[in-house]
């Protein structure tokens, strides 16, 4: 049974790889001079610290016995010395530390927007928009702890571990093997965990992702939920993406609270056991350890153990941030399919001759949209595609601005062929207005002046006057200034339809690309709107797409396409006197309008 892309898991197109770990370097390395020092920092408030039990030895092998109460305080103010100068150890490499970790988290997030507006339309055709979101903000932010502290932790940790074993040995050789021995248990429960951890946690972020496509999905259909009274349905199936969601990160947190215990008690029994062999050995005279030699014998247990566990759980962070890891550099490895071949140049400035040769496309494997297209248009021409829903008439047009690419056959725009050229000096000079309009939040301004950045106000006003969309601008609240919501909340269809007819003019092309431009404009605004375009539309070479015949009748030539293939081709004229495809549509809605 087919289900819904936000109950799919998605797949990993590539394994476990911790070559993707070594890849966070690349973002670490202009940091390398601050971590040196963090690290030094680190390692001197670390080995202080390795002087504590030291000081308690000599207080309670000299100084107590004694009672030197000038060398208790000395020790004292060693103790607080060294507390003093940890806690600002601390403090600066928090502040350091943080301050670097979200300076790289901003860069990855830069790198993995950067690529997704550059990734071709069929990415997003194929992927709930939700699952995109999930990588670039949540997965991101996961990496905050591995960044932040744990990375610097871990090798300060690591390093102290090295001093601690020191300071035992020194102490006394046979004890330190003694109170390793838990170390291979770890170890070993450690392999038996990993691989399952690792899956939990892979499991738990595609149930994260999965939750967030249904949400984003759920609100840019709300009012169609609401209009159908969905929301108990919705509800349900919300339920069990969260519940999966809060299951698979229960089961994958199970692991992480298996391992801190474990090495608790590991340390706990190693700490008592040389308690009770040092206290037998002493009893027995059998070893020349002090009573203050043992006490920071154990402290040093403590001690070792500890940092394992800080690794431990650090462990834990690297298989979580593994599993976004993953998935961000997945996306940023994603293949910008629709690039400049390596010898692109410029689109020179464009006349507006336009070819289509044999063009062959499909969006998936084997099944053909598009087959054997050929056509011509000459500079300056206004042709027409028409044709039933899902014919493939913006398919076609999809294809001149190099949204896909094609399977065979050329588009040649003044004799150049486009896939040689550079992608953005092709659609600079195209103006396109696509099927559904869309308006960003912003001014109406901006809105129009989305593709031009550049145009004066007088400019704009120009532009919205010949698609007859000043005076509802200038009806509105703020006129030009008033702020519009994300996707247009507040405007009509027709409205949000004239804005974006306003901004593909104002780009000023030389090909100007009109899908369903004017399909829900009322027809007295359509016939003004055709006066101020027949004089704009002179110099430029038009495609018009339209299921309303009266908008394209006057166009040069007229296109009908039907099941991906061309089946007439000519002036209104020409296609009525046919009487073929045309003449019949043209029928129905003449008949329709009688
Ligand atoms: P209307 O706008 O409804 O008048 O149709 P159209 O003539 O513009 O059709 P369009 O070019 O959008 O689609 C042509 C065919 O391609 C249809 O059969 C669609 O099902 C199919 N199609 C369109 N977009 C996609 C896509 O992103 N992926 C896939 N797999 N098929 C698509
Ligand atoms: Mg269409």
């Amino acid at each position: 049974m087919a289900r819904n892309t936000y109950e799919v898991d998605e797949e990993l197109e590539t394994g476990f790889d911790i070559e993707k770990l070594k890849r966070i370097s690349i973002y670490l390395k202009p940091y390398k001079k601050t971590i040196f020092w963090i690290l030094f920092l680190m390692a001197t408030s670390s080995i202080a610290t390795m002087f504590i039990p030291i000081i308690f030895m000599e207080a309670m092998n000299s100084a107590i016995p004694q009672k030197d109460m000038s060398q208790i305080v000395r020790l004292g103010i060693d103790i607080l010395a060294i507390s003093i100068y940890v806690s600002i150890v601390l403090k600066i490499r928090s502040r350091v530390m943080t301050k670097m970790g979200q300076n790289i988290i901003y860069e990855i997030r830069k790198d993995i927007f950067t690529h997704i507006q550059n990734l071709p339309f069929s990415y997003f055709d194929s992927r709930p928009h939700g699952k995109i979101q999930v990588r670039v903000v949540n997965y991101v932010n996961n990496l905050s702890d591995l960044l932040s502290t744990g990375l610097v932790n871990v090798l300060t940790e690591a390093g102290s571990i090295v001093f601690i074993v020191c300071f035992m040995l020194y102490i006394d050789v046979k004890f330190t093997i003694i109170s390793m021995i838990g170390l291979p248990v770890l170890i070993f429960i450690i392999c038996i965990i990993n691989s399952k951890q690792r899956k939990a946690w892979q499991k738990a972020s595609n149930k994260q992702s999965n939750l967030n496509a249904y949400i984003s999905e759920s609100i840019n259909g709300i009012r169609i939920t609401q209009s159908f009274v969905r929301e108990e349905e919705n509800m349900k199936i919300f339920n069990r993406l969260s519940g999966n969601y809060r299951d698979s990160w229960m089961q994958a947190v199970k692991y992480n609270f298996l391992l801190g215990p474990i090495v608790e008690n590991i340390s706990a029994f190693s700490t008592s056991f040389i308690y009770v062999l040092s206290v037998y050995l002493i009893i027995n005279d059998k070893t020349m350890l002090t009573a203050g030699a043992i006490v920071a014998f154990t402290s040093y247990i403590g001690r070792f153990w500890a940092p394992i566990n800080t690794i431990v759980s650090f462990y834990n962070t690297i298989l979580t941030s593994l599993s976004y890891l993953e998935r961000i550099f997945e996306t940023i490895d994603e293949p910008i399919e629709i690039k400049d071949k390596e010898d692109a140049k410029d689109m020179p400035k464009i006349d507006g001759n336009v070819v289509f040769d044999k063009v062959c496309f499909s969006y998936e494997e084997g099944a053909y949209v598009l087959k054997d297209i050929s056509f011509e248009v000459k500079s300056g021409q206004s042709f027409a595609i028409v044709g039933p829903t899902g014919a493939g008439k913006t398919t076609i047009v999809n294809l001149l601005s190099r949204f896909y690419n094609i399977n065979s056959g050329h588009i040649y725009i003044d004799g150049i062929d486009i896939e040689n050229v550079t992608i953005k000096s092709l659609r600079k000079q195209m103006g396109v207005m696509m099927q559904e309009s869309f308006i960003f939040s912003g001014t109406i301004m901006d809105n129009i002046r989305y593709g031009n950045k550049d145009a004066t106000d007088e400019e704009v006003i120009r532009a919205s006057k010949t698609v007859c969309a000043h005076d509802f601008i200038m009806q509105m609240e703020n006129g030009y200034n008033t702020v519009v919501k994300e996707r247009g909340a507040g405007l009509s269809t027709g409205q949000k339809q004239l804005i974006s007819f306003a901004r593909a003019l104002l780009a000023n092309p030389k090909i100007l690309i009109l899908d369903e431009a004017t399909s829900s404009i009322d027809t007295e605004t359509e016939i003004a709107l055709q006066e101020g375009l027949k004089k704009l539309l002179q110099n430029r070479t038009s495609f018009i797409i339209a299921h309303r015949l009266s908008t394209i009748k006057n166009s040069d030539c007229i296109l009908y396409v039907d099941k991906g293939q061309i089946v007439e081709k000519g002036s209104h004229n020409e296609l009525i006197a046919k009487k073929g495809a045309y003449y019949k549509l043209y029928m129905s809605q003449y008949e329709f309008l009688k």
